[in-house]
């Protein structure tokens, strides 16, 4: 086993927050107009922070290339050509009026890390690799992790034209609009004999890790998701001519269903279950017509994978029961499904190494969120590192992390690159 010529800790300690803060800045401006930071999947304004992650990247004289999924990968080559990869990255999509840090902050690690090891000529065996994955988010098209579930080979060609937004486009269309290539994915998909292992920096998105006062998470495992979409169909007619006996109100129907769903996943054998009904929408959408028609979506996550499903399952048949009782229908489709992932023991365990050798304290949880690590472990051993959340808040505008913790999160992650860098 060859050493890393540069001491392990000498690099990771010139990780610089300034630098990190700026990516930050720089992405924040990239957002549709309104609160927080809108940048959805597969839009110009993604594409954009794509170019901005290219420029840095070349600029440091990394070979860049975009694959025809979107995903934007940057290549330090090392000097053992014939060994497995080492990645770190994140995406840079957003949910609608969210933060800026969900993603970012695992894309702004990578790009500080890149200058780290580019300008210090911090030498290495392997090839190191950082991406930018697209379209991590679920919020436009139902379905999460797409840009990483692409070169995982768990999305294909297919699903690009049954996943749709609430325009009714579909992902192909979406990316071809933005110049990408949906006919062209499987040459996006990795060889899992290209890699050896792959970390991905995250926000918590929780706040166990500062009421803990931990400075790191170190994820085990992470969640699984199944979500649904309902359409209920009632029939609209006039809000004051039609007696209570005679209605078929889709919006009844709709809220005993997200009422059930909330109380299943609050009993005590779903300890641990959520559910989240985040999206609905009523036509005709008058004060004075008896809902006609209802569309809402179902997220169902939980880390027991039998569970997840067993909860779909009976939602899904409960719904239906429901619907019929009010002499209304509900069609019901799975948009998408994942399964909760158990990430690789030996990673993590270097991962808290490295914690425990910069003088970083940490705790070891479970992530409730769906993250791009998630599928890569598919392709190569993951780890998924934490840094702590203000207020555990995300997926909403007062979402923040300081540079400063994201800093500490990048050493990390440089630390544990060194020493995954060094295995035989
Ligand atoms: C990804 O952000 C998710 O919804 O878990
Ligand atoms: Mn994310
Ligand atoms: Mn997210």
């Amino acid at each position: 086993m060859t050493p890393p010529t540069v001491h392990s800790a000498a690099a990771p300690d010139t990780v610089d927050s300034g630098r990190i803060a700026a990516h930050l800045a720089r992405f924040a401006q990239l957002t549709e107009a309104g609160e927080g930071c809108t940048r959805l999947a597969y839009t110009p304004l993604e594409r954009e922070a794509h170019a901005v992650f290219t420029r840095h990247m070349t600029g440091l004289g990394l070979l860049v290339h975009t694959d025809p999924a979107g995903n934007t990968i940057a290549e330090l080559p090392g000097d053992d050509d014939t060994l497995g990869a080492i990645g770190t990255g994140s995406h840079l999509d957003t949910v609608p009026h969210g933060g800026g840090f969900d993603g970012i902050a695992g894309v702004a690690a990578a790009m500080e890390i890149a200058e780290v090891v580019a300008r210090r000529g911090v030498t290495h065996r392997r090839k190191w690799r950082f991406i930018a994955f697209a379209a991590e988010e679920g919020a436009r098209f139902g379905q999460a992790c797409n840009g990483s579930r692409m070169v995982a080979g768990l999305t294909g060609r297919a699903d690009l034209d049954r996943l749709v937004d609430r325009d009714g486009r579909s992902m192909a269309e979406a990316m071809s609009a933005v110049g990408l290539h949906p006919d062209r994915i499987d040459d996006a998909r990795w060889r899992p004999e290209d890699w050896h292992a792959f970390v991905e920096l995250h926000i918590e998105q929780g706040e166990v890790l500062q009421s803990r006062g931990a400075d790191i998470g170190v994820v085990d495992l992470i969640s699984g998701s199944t979500r649904l979409r309902v359409a209920v169909h009632g029939r609209a007619t006039h809000s004051g001519g039609t007696p209570m006996h005679l209605r078929h109100d889709a919006l009844v129907v709709a809220a005993q269903c997200v009422t059930l769903g909330d109380r299943l996943a609050r009993d005590e054998k779903h300890h641990g279950t959520r559910v989240t009904v985040g999206r609905l929408e009523v036509e005709p959408g008058s004060i004075t017509t008896i809902p006609g028609a209802v569309d809402f979506s179902v997220d169902i996550r939980d880390v027991d994978t039998v569970r997840q499903r067993d909860v779909a399952r009976r939602l899904a048949a409960e719904f239906d029961r429901i619907a019929r009782a009010h002499g209304t229908s509900a069609q019901i489709d799975v948009l998408a499904d994942t399964s909760p992932v158990l990430l690789s023991a030996a990673i993590a365990g270097q991962v808290r190494d490295s914690c425990a050798a910069l003088g970083l304290s940490y705790r070891v949880l479970p992530s409730g969120a769906s993250h791009d690590a998630q599928q890569i472990n598919r392709i190569a051993p993951a780890a998924l590192v934490f840094v702590p959340s203000r207020n555990g808040l995300s997926h909403a505008p007062q979402e923040f992390t300081s540079a400063a913790h994201i800093a500490g999160g990048s050493r990390v992650v440089l630390e544990t690159m060194i020493r995954l860098d060094a295995e035989g």
